[in-house]
């Protein structure tokens, strides 16, 4: 890889390139600006948005610990330049040995198994996944795409203030496992910024993905995978990573004011949220009413109670669930039934019957990118807890997810403190759990008109459909696009969450109107790219996250 330090310092924060004929050069964006520059480097090569999209997730797996992952797994979304747009499944999958009563010990709910344990462990999808993807629109060969990862993992990189203190947050918990403080400290103490972490074991395991992406899932990987497994009580078998397989699922599809929107289906919900929403919104003129202003955090809100509400009730893996009323809910004539129980200047109030949430915890990671002929990815992808299970796989290098605490608690299970029993999201063998993630790319005239994702669980397809509506509604630049405060509603617990920039006015306006508010410092981590005028804009989401970078080729 070239080093341009000086350059891309520049181009970090946002970058934008005028567009004389369409895309004429291609950007990358995602929470770690090395990771970024990876990615870039690839496009500049000639590679194609999946090829830097692969080499940026492998990159963030290093550099970005916390979410970017070989041990998770998430949802690719590409639509490449001839306009046919696919989308790749690699969620974490159940081993055989799951059932929907497996949260339970002698009739409770055991929160510690369902979230921090072993059991907890989903089949990792996420080298699958890549690999998948870059089969049918990778240019660059596969070996190249790990080379800045391998460098990364093996060469070590200096900690920025930011990764420095993420890490020692982490250590407590790193302690309760000799193998993940050895990599995560030196010694025992926190690592400190300007300090290099160094992974050899990553670094060794991220050569023989590049050298077989299959070791992974049936050679010394999934040995690795498996002696900690039997060791430790886990409940993946080889039968398991054998039969792991991501799934080429079509693309979610809507529209929002003549923009297409191209979003994640189940087992995702992030598609389903954010269009259903959309759908709500377009009957209201949100232009008029202005970005940040009452009406709009309102009116926004009151279509995510909806869409949210519709997800508890009827989303989960699409394998066990056939009868995913899709058609109707993301349909403009349910959105019409829905927009008549909306008033314009009071807050519904979300009936909690027996429809709640799974829980989801704050650590996920985005990336965006498009390349010089105009194909574009949305990635996005976990380890579910911020570090996963917090748990790397010894001599393997990579932290393990504990994606299967996104499965409902139990059969019947549906509590005041927000337990969920009802069936679609219940554990079973090879099924995978609901997931919130969100990629979506934006569609105009033919051409991407945005690209953008984010991490944030449950708050995912609120802090995305806040991207569309500032790109679409309020015609924003990119920056503003990304920085503009944000809020999520989720049906239930019955409030808005706002960020705390949003103006003093509005929040007051809110509460008139009869809204809980919960403020927050910062919702999600978006990375963005937007097109107009023939002018790409890549925007990273530095005021959440300072070490997210936006890199042109
Ligand atoms: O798939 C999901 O929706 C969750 N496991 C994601 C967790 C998450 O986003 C936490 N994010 N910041």
């Amino acid at each position: 890889m070239r080093n341009r330090p000086v350059l891309f310092l520049l181009l970090a924060l946002t970058i934008s390139a005028q567009m004389p004929h369409g895309i004429s050069g291609g950007v990358v964006v995602s929470q770690e600006r090395l990771a970024s520059e990876a990615g870039a480097q690839v496009l500049r090569e000639g590679g194609s948005a999946v090829d830097a999209a692969v080499a940026t997730a492998f990159a963030l797996a290093v550099v970005h610990p916390a979410a970017g992952n070989l041990g998770g797994g998430g949802f690719l979304l590409s639509r490449p330049a001839n306009g046919q747009p696919t989308f790749v499944d690699f969620r974490e999958t159940a081993p055989a040995a799951a059932e929907p009563r497996m949260w339970l010990k002698e009739g409770a709910y055991d929160e510690e198994r369902h979230h921090h344990s072993l059991a907890s462990v989903g089949v990792p999808g996420t080298v699958a996944g890549l690999h998948e993807a870059w089969k049918r629109e990778g240019r660059l060969a596969w070996p190249r795409l790990l080379r800045p990862a391998i460098r990364l993992a093996r060469d070590g990189f200096p900690l920025s203030e930011n990764q420095a203190a993420s890490l020692a947050a982490q250590l407590p918990e790193f302690r309760k496992h000799a193998p993940t403080l050895a990599q995560f400290s030196r010694e025992g103490l926190p690592l400190r910024a300007g300090d290099r972490l160094v992974q050899r074991d990553l670094a060794r395991t991220l050569v023989r993905v590049s050298r077989n992406w299959a070791d992974f899932y049936r050679g010394d990987i999934a040995r690795l995978i498996l002696r900690d497994m039997k060791a430790n009580g886990g409940l993946l078998r080889s039968a398991d990573l054998r039969a792991y397989r991501p799934v080429r699922r079509e693309v979610l599809r809507g529209s929002y004011r003549g923009v297409e929107v191209l979003g994640a289906p189940p087992p995702s919900s992030g598609g389903q949220v954010l269009i259903e929403a959309l759908n709500v919104l377009e009957g209201f003129d949100l232009k008029a009413a202005g970005a940040g202003s009452p009406a709009a955090v309102h009116l926004a809100s009151e279509a995510l109670r909806r869409a949210f509400a519709d997800r508890a009730r009827f989303l989960g893996d699409p394998s066990f669930n056939p009868d995913i009323p899709l058609d109707r809910l993301l349909s403009k004539a349910y959105a019409a039934e829905l927009r008549t129980t909306i008033r314009p200047d009071r807050a519904s109030v979300s009936a909690p019957d027996r429809f709640t949430w799974p829980r989801d915890r704050p650590d996920t990671t985005h990336l965006s990118v498009i390349d010089r002929r105009g194909g574009a990815v949305s990635l996005t992808y976990t380890l579910e807890d911020s570090y996963g299970l917090k748990r790397i796989v010894p001599g393997a290098g990579f932290l393990l997810n504990n994606e299967l605490g996104d499965f409902n608690a139990a059969p019947g299970l549906t509590d005041a403190t927000g337990l969920i029993g009802t069936p679609p999201n219940l554990a079973g063998p090879g099924k995978r759990p609901l997931s919130s993630m969100c990629p979506v790319i934006l569609v105009k005239d033919g051409s991407v008109l945005l690209v953008s994702g984010s991490p944030g669980g449950r708050s995912i397809p609120s802090t995305v459909l806040n991207t569309v509506m500032n790109a679409v509604d309020f015609s924003m630049d990119a920056r503003a696009v990304v920085d503009a405060p944000r809020c999520h509603h989720q049906w239930l617990p019955d409030r808005i969450q706002v960020e705390a920039d949003l103006a003093e006015a509005t929040k007051a306006a809110l509460k008139a109107m009869g809204h809980d508010l919960i403020e927050v410092k910062k919702q999600g981590c978006a990375q963005v790219i937007l097109v107009r005028d023939g002018r790409t804009e890549g925007a990273a989401d530095t005021k959440r996250w300072p070490d997210s970078g936006a890199v042109a080729e």
